[in-house]
């Protein structure tokens, strides 16, 4: 279940494993921008960057030290350990090898002559190029393994000094990435990780009162699509399956004390809503197989037929994307 959770939300392109697809992941992270100001500071930043950001912050490590970030992807949250800690050494775990190798590119580990003939996005290039430039200097300190985190076993056990895990642990079973995390950290070590809200019911934030998830307007387009094709009921599937008590019982079954240490609500636009979730949603939710232009002229008729009815547009509450932070420490 949580698996078709997060094929269908997590806004990503192709069927099945979205993130195979590191390409797509990163023309998203290329194309929309997140203000925030940081003290004195306004800063630009990336999606995932500026997720990652908030949440690396929450990771005590020093110099030297060993830190596996799980579900390293194409590398966004590594670069932003090592951009707040520029002394560690990062060990990121992937189980998708297109991702991976986006991530090696972008740590001067491969030359990325085969993937850049695939790409012609100048502003993927650009941010590649960008990343590029960030990275070089912790070129020697990072390392990728191959591989699924819930069964990996070429880390020495209690090797680790600390772990992250940006939007990573829901698309695990808890108790297994829990039980690798105990064997692979030392003592009194901890991983500081994140969710989403279709996986995690925040107390002061239910996902039902605020998640864009449950904003009407994909009810309208659903419906559209429904006039069309049989499509999969989308509210059964926003139904988040966890609370803090869960989450602290099935971290302490595995030797964890876990506390929820931050949420922030991120506002979902509906530009970036109809843009990059929207396609994902009816992709994944059509229940017949269709070709992809079949549904991508759906799609491009539901979300016109949806704008065009002023009552699909009033839900004004939904907008928020939930995330919570968590901190597990290994007693
Ligand atoms: C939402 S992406 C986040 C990527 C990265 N952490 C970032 O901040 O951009 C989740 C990543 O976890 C990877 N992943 C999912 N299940 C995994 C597993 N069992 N072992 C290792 N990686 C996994 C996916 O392939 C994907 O790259």
């Amino acid at each position: 279940m949580s698996n078709l959770k997060d094929a269908v939300f997590s806004g990503s392109v192709s069927q099945g494993n979205p993130h195979q697809d590191g390409i797509a992941y990163d023309t998203y992270e290329a194309n929309f921008n997140v203000i925030e100001q940081d003290g004195n500071h306004s800063l630009i930043l990336t999606p995932y960057r500026a997720e990652a950001k908030k949440l690396i912050k929450h990771l005590f490590a020093e110099k030297d030290q060993r830190i596996l970030d799980l579900g390293s992807g194409t590398g966004i949250s590594t670069l932003e350990l090592l951009s707040q800690n520029p002394e560690v050494y990062a060990l990121g775990v992937e189980v998708s090898e297109g991702m991976l190798q986006i991530a090696r590119y972008k740590f001067h580990q491969v030359n990325g002559d085969e993937l850049l003939k695939q790409v012609d996005d100048s502003k993927l290039l650009r941010y590649w190029q960008d990343f590029r430039t960030e990275s070089e200097r912790y070129k020697d300190q990072v390392e990728f393994i191959l591989g699924d985190f819930q069964e990996i076993d070429d880390i020495e056990p209690e090797s680790i000094d600390g772990a992250i895990g940006n939007q990573f642990m829901h698309w695990t079973d808890l108790s297994k990435s829990f039980k690798q995390l105990y064997r692979f950290l030392k003592r009194d070590r901890h991983v500081v990780w994140n969710s989403a809200s279709h996986f995690y019911d925040d107390s002061k934030f239910p996902s039902s009162e605020y998640g864009f998830r449950y904003n009407d307007f994909l009810r309208f387009i659903l419906d559209e699509v429904g006039k069309r094709v049989r499509v999969r009921d989308y509210k059964t599937l926003s139904i988040p399956e966890h609370n803090l008590d869960s989450i602290k019982t099935i971290t302490s079954e595995q030797g964890f004390e876990t506390e929820q240490v931050a949420t922030y609500l991120l506002p979902v636009d509906l530009q970036v809503f109809i843009k990059n979730h929207v396609p994902a949603f009816v992709r994944n939710l059509i229940i017949p197989k269709m070709s992809k232009n079949e549904i991508k002229d759906i799609t491009q008729e539901a979300i016109a037929n949806a704008i065009n009815n002023p009552k699909a547009l009033e839900d004004t509450q939904h907008k928020y994307e939930i995330i919570p932070i968590f901190k597990s420490t290994k007693r």
